[in-house]
């Protein structure tokens, strides 16, 4: 029997991983669709040759095996506990959300489902992973973003930023994974994903910058300790539909569902 999947969210990363399930492309049955805008949701169905129905989140959560989130991080305090409470295992994208809600994770546990959280826009997750098998004594990501991915966001319309006027890169963020999760809410998800990968007691900076005419999100990570040093960069081509979302972000999700859909698992 084939897994079958339902997605909350039906924007970039949720149309590209409804596509890749639609083409037969992972070992899986896409079998509801929810979304907010009930709207956007019907036309991805429509677009579909399985034409998934569109329906509630609990009812979503009933009639799948494995539910993907790509919706936002204010979903996750409704979609997180009622995954957990009917035992199904999810991927999560809107990683942000998950900080501070560690005791989501023990409850999984106690359920016996499981949290996938892909590497999203960022590379190296494999080695920083391995790495924390021994002592690290640094990590830090710094993110390079065009202004127009940051514009609009949180933190630069709460603190007045003038984007646009800027001679140069700038600096616009530095502080904790957390912090940087909170500022960004739509652009920071790799910052958890990171802090995620190491132990709660390793201390991840993040450092945003924002880059007039930019075109990519580059994404640098840095680590050092026991293992030696760890230094990699990715330059992410923004996705089409939502410059905030990079390509590799949606990749990385539907690599992560075609791995669980598969028998045979290659990298840590
Ligand atoms: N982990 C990563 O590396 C990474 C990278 C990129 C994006 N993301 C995150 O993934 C999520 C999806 O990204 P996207 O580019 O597809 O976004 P998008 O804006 O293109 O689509 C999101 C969709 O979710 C729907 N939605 C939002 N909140 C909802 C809710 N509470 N209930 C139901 N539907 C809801 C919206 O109506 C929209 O259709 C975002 O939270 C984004 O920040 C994570």
């Amino acid at each position: 029997m084939p897994l079958k999947v339902g997605i909350l969210g039906t924007g970039t990363i949720g149309g590209i991983l409804a596509a890749a399930l639609d083409q037969g492309r992972v070992e899986a049955k896409l079998v509801a669709l929810c979304d907010q805008d009930r709207g956007r949701a019907e036309a991805l169905s429509a677009s579909l040759s399985s034409k998934p129905p569109v329906v509630s989140m609990s009812a979503l959560l009933e009639i799948c095996d494995f539910v993907v989130e790509a919706a936002s991080q204010a979903a996750l305090p409704e979609f997180v506990p009622q995954a957990i409470s009917r035992g199904r295992d999810m991927l999560i994208m809107s990683v942000g959300g998950l900080l501070g809600h560690e005791e989501w994770f023990r409850k999984a546990q106690e359920k016996g489902c499981r949290i996938y959280i892909p590497s999203g826009a960022i590379a190296g997750l494999d080695g920083i992973k391995s790495a924390s098998m021994g002592q690290i004594d640094s990590v830090s990501l710094t993110s390079r973003k065009p202004v127009a991915a940051l514009a609009g966001t949180k933190y630069v319309i709460e603190r007045g930023l003038q984007l646009d006027g800027m001679a140069g890169e700038t600096i616009i963020f530095e502080g904790s994974a957390e912090e940087a999760a909170a500022a960004f809410p739509s652009t920071s998800n790799v910052a958890a994903v990171l802090r995620f990968a190491v132990e709660p007691s390793v201390a991840v900076r993040v450092r945003v910058v924002a880059v007039p005419g930019g075109n990519r999100n580059v994404h640098e990570i840095r680590a050092e300790g026991e293992f030696g040093r760890l230094a990699v960069t990715v330059e992410n081509v923004p996705s089409n539909a939502n410059p905030r979302t990079s390509q590799l972000a949606a990749f990385s999700a539907l690599a992560t569902l075609m791995n669980i859909a598969k028998s045979v698992r290659v990298g840590t």
